[in-house]
């Protein structure tokens, strides 16, 4: 049995005024008991513009969901008009950072490097890191998937101490999968996370390669979520188009 908590978070993208995501967090406080977030982390990730209304509302209300953000500026302050630092979100009391989404990768220009500066702002303030890695449909085609995600952790966590790298998160995300109803088959998706442990282990060592909490994301919804959360590499899932119904998240998180 593996000793990793599952980990849930709803990536809502650019969904939800303020408003739309304290009535979708607060349904879903309705709809989720003690039990259920005993046995699965559920970490909600609005857009900056509602963190600090979902914070203050998880706050007064005492739920039990961690918040996170979807992206992260790699400077502390600076003239960077229009980002949001690590200080910022620590502030708020978000406790982790979407990091190299495959939408910021190719629709925002975010290469590795840049990837692992906001792993390194991310850690530096406290935060967790939720890494985003996964291959295209042309680099699975050509047998490339492995190497490519392989890469992609190398370079996320490239000097980043083990204790950080032991709590962070990493999604396998491919490609392909998202937003498209296609979902990866759980155990080809377990293989590629073995490959992303076996990488990190050989970087900093077999016991933060198995601490390292791994989820899959991709069309995963509440018709398919049991079949990743029963496989023993996957530690959870990282869902977007689904989780903006609080109906449906609820019973991803119940998953049966
Ligand atoms: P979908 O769940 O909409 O496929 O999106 C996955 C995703 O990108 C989560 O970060």
């Amino acid at each position: 049995m593996s000793e990793r908590r599952p980990i849930i978070a709803a990536n809502w993208k650019m969904h939800k005024t303020h408003l739309e995501a304290i009535q979708a967090v607060q349904k879903l406080s309705y709809l989720l008991d003690r039990k259920d977030t005993e046995r699965v982390e559920v970490v909600i990730c609005p857009p900056f513009t509602a963190l600090r209304s979902v914070q203050t509302l998880i706050d007064s209300d005492r739920l039990p969901y961690g918040l996170g953000a979807q992206n992260v500026h790699v400077e502390d302050e600076g003239a960077f008009t229009g980002e949001v630092s690590g200080p910022m979100l620590a502030a708020l009391d978000v406790g982790y950072v979407i990091v190299g989404h495959s939408e910021r990768r190719q629709l925002f220009g975010e290469d590795d490097a840049t990837v692992n500066r906001k792993v390194k702002a991310v850690v530096r303030h406290g935060l967790v890191p939720i890494v985003c890695v996964g291959e295209t449909l042309e680099e699975r085609e050509a047998g490339g998937t492995q190497s490519k995600v392989a890469e992609q952790v190398r370079m996320a966590f490239d000097g980043v101490d083990a204790a950080a790298v032991s709590s962070a998160v990493v999604a396998y995300e491919p490609i392909w999968a998202i937003g498209t109803g296609r979902h990866a088959e759980p155990t080809d998706a377990g293989q590629v996370i073995e490959v992303i442990r076996g990488t990190l282990s050989e970087r900093v060592g077999k016991d933060v390669g198995a601490a390292v909490r791994v989820q899959y994301g991709g069309s995963v919804k509440a018709g398919n979520i049991r079949e990743f959360m029963v496989h023993p590499e996957i530690d959870g899932a990282l869902v977007g188009g689904a989780s903006l119904d609080p109906e449906e998240l609820a019973l991803i998180v119940k998953f049966r």
